[in-house]
């Protein structure tokens, strides 16, 4: 894509966003026309044809002509309308409904540095118009301008616009959005657009094209961590250039980078460039590509940044989501996501909370109806590269594809969850494992059962650590070598530098998990008992142990947990004297498949311990039957 003036001159792109009806098409028709922006002769070859077919002529024919010579490739791009100004050039972004506005602004291609949303004076605000303005909200596009069209339809009154003016305010001002200006217009006459309108005296604001002439083109974030998704991998002879635009910060040659997620560190040696001298650094804006000095195996959808300041990496994580579905959105469903240049599949998780755009109210609820904004957890089936919204917007957001269609877009937050980064580095070098010289058979026999691990998970005061105990009891006395690994215990000792923020509680299982897998490597039934609320932490500590991790699931309800309170810690957590409270302000993951449940709020604790001391005898026995072949309770 190239500009149309000279590469020196500042471009302000504009999204124009609106419903179709409330005259979208004849505000950019008539800036165009009166910047002087259309090809000579265009609106009287539009004017003539209306003539003939005896129609009243309509900016919105203009537009439709232009957009089928853009649809021909006359010009260059399909969305995107240019104009200028002696002040600089405009790009509009022309959103004809949510979809495409969504896609251009998520895939970064046409993120844009300010908005003009219409309104239509006579309907007022619509539906539509509070949608568009939490969109423009959920991007996070700070400078807004509204038009209030059709003044002529409402007889140019001060009263009318005020009252729209006042709502409108009222509701963005409750999702945070402050519009920089509220413009009162009449597209179709020209009033309002490129000068101050001499029916509407009262109002003394800026007409609509010194707002955009105010606005401010959003500074490349150069400031921002380095943000490079890979686009392209190229082999010449044994060289790889990778190939990408750099959406934040800047890359030097000589720098060490890491990739994400496959975690690959590499010093930049060159970056390429058609024209010599070969540049030695590039910048937030620009498409390049470099050489390295290992030549190590990376593919596309890779984020490359510094090694001190890396993307997050998970495997779930909270999305504030657009949904555009036909069919609801709902728990368990399954769809692509793209995030920058990468692709991924995504699990529906649990759909939190389902926020109306209208009166921005919020309900917990099943299901995210067509055109409504949920919060929802979105489970990947691998490690993902992604920041925080509010950090980084360009690798933040992302669209859910569903087949072919795009079916919703939204940003991250990491809210509630861990970056998953720091428990799936290696960071020592040289190193080698050594074989012990007594099999694990051997010890097993000694012992008269093998070792595993019992892994119970569930809510505080779900019953984990009397069970746990109870179990350890009964084993012992059979003739188990048993012993129990408690959160409490383990929090006093080698995980006393632990708190319970989510990278400390992922950091926590990780650790248990490793002390776990060793002891039952070493013959012994351990039996575990932690909340352990991420399943991904979960599922490490089953692949290190190997075999024989058995996940009992200890079911209790929140409430339940909640009346039996044994530390008096929910009820401290609801008056908010702790933070980041399992169950009240912290998520729990519930397993979903574990190899037993023990449903503490059905079963008493006698019954409790029996079915689990069974399942151990019948499980961890010498030639007892494996895994999870014994199934639930
Ligand atoms: S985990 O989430 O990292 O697995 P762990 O099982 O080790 O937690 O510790 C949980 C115990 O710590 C709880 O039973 C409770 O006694 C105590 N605790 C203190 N603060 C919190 C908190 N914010 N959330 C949950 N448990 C807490």
């Amino acid at each position: 894509m190239s500009a149309p003036a000279a590469s020196s001159r500042e471009s302000l792109r504009v999204a124009v966003v609106g419903h179709v009806d409330h005259g979208k098409s004849t505000l950019v028709g008539r800036l165009l026309h009166d910047t002087g922006s259309l090809p000579q002769g265009k609106v009287e070859a539009i004017r003539a044809m209306s003539e003939r077919r005896g129609m009243p002529f309509e900016w919105a024919f203009l537009m439709d002509a232009l957009q089928a010579e853009r649809d021909q490739g006359i010009t260059i791009d399909t969305s995107q309308i240019w104009f200028k100004t002696a002040k600089r050039d405009y790009v509009i972004i022309d959103a004809p409904g949510h979809k495409e506005f969504l896609k251009n602004m998520i895939t970064g291609a046409a993120a844009s540095d300010a908005a003009l949303l219409v309104i239509d004076a006579d309907e007022g605000v619509k539906e539509q118009s509070r949608r568009h303005g939490y969109l423009l909200h959920l991007l996070g596009v700070r400078q807004v301008a509204v038009a209030v069209n059709k003044m002529d339809l409402v007889g140019y009154g001060e009263a009318r616009f005020a009252a729209i003016e006042k709502e409108y305010r009222a509701y963005l001002a409750g999702i945070g959005v402050t519009p920089t200006y509220i413009i009162p217009i009449a597209a179709r006459d020209g009033q309002g657009i490129v000068a101050h309108s001499d029916k509407m005296p009262w109002y003394k604001g800026p007409h609509v094209l010194e707002a955009l002439e105010r606005f401010n083109v959003v500074t490349l974030p150069t400031h921002l961590p380095l943000r490079m998704p890979v686009q392209d991998v190229y082999k010449f002879d044994d060289r790889r250039i990778i190939a990408g635009r750099i959406e934040s910060g800047t890359l030097k040659v000589g720098d060490r980078i890491v990739f994400s997620p496959s975690n690959k560190t590499v010093r930049v040696k060159s970056i390429e460039a058609w024209a010599a001298p070969q540049p030695t650094q590039a910048g937030a804006g620009q498409s390049v590509g470099f050489t390295m000095d290992e030549q190590i195996f990376v593919e596309r959808g890779e984020i490359v940044s510094h090694e001190q300041s890396p993307p997050v990496e998970t495997d779930v994580f909270r999305a504030r989501l657009f949904w555009l579905g036909k069919k609801p959105m709902t728990p368990g469903a399954r769809y692509k996501l793209k995030l920058a240049t990468a692709e991924a599949n995504v699990r529906v998780q649990a759909i939190e909370r389902v926020i109306d755009t209208g009166d921005l109210s919020t309900a917990a609820a099943t299901e995210v109806p067509h055109s409504a904004v949920a919060e929802v957890i979105l489970q990947g089936d691998r490690m993902l590269a992604l920041d925080e919204f509010a950090s980084s917007p360009l690798t933040g957001r992302f669209v859910l594809v569903d087949g072919y269609d795009i079916v919703g877009g939204g940003i991250v937050s990491m809210e509630g969850y861990a970056d998953q980064r720091q428990l799936i580095t290696v960071r020592a070098s040289n190193i080698t494992r050594v074989e012990h010289s007594v099999s694990v058979d051997a010890r097993a026999r000694r012992n008269g059962h093998n070792g595993g691990v019992i892994w119970l998970t569930g809510l505080s005061g779900s019953g984990k650590s009397t069970l746990s105990v109870a179990v350890e009891r009964r084993l012992f006395n059979l003739g188990y070598q048993v012993y129990v690994l408690d959160g409490d215990n383990m929090r006093h000792g080698l995980n006393a530098d632990l708190g319970f923020s989510p990278e400390e509680r992922a950091e926590n299982i990780r650790r248990v998990g490793e002390v776990a897998a060793l002891m039952s490597h070493a013959g012994l039934v351990v039996i575990t008992a932690f909340i352990s609320p991420y399943r991904s932490d979960r599922e490490r500590a089953r692949r290190a142990t190997g075999e024989n991790f058995h996940e009992v699931y200890v079911k209790a309800d929140l409430a339940t947990c909640e009346k039996r309170d044994p530390k008096g810690l929910y009820r401290r957590a609801r008056a908010g004297e702790i933070a980041d409270f399992t169950g009240i302000s912290a998520p729990y993951e519930a397993p979903e498949n574990p190899e037993l449940t023990i449903d503490t709020g059905a079963l008493d604790i006698e019954a409790s311990i029996d079915v689990v001391t069974s399942y151990v005898r019948a499980n961890l026995s010498i030639g007892g039957a494996r895994a999870r072949a014994a199934g639930g309770a």
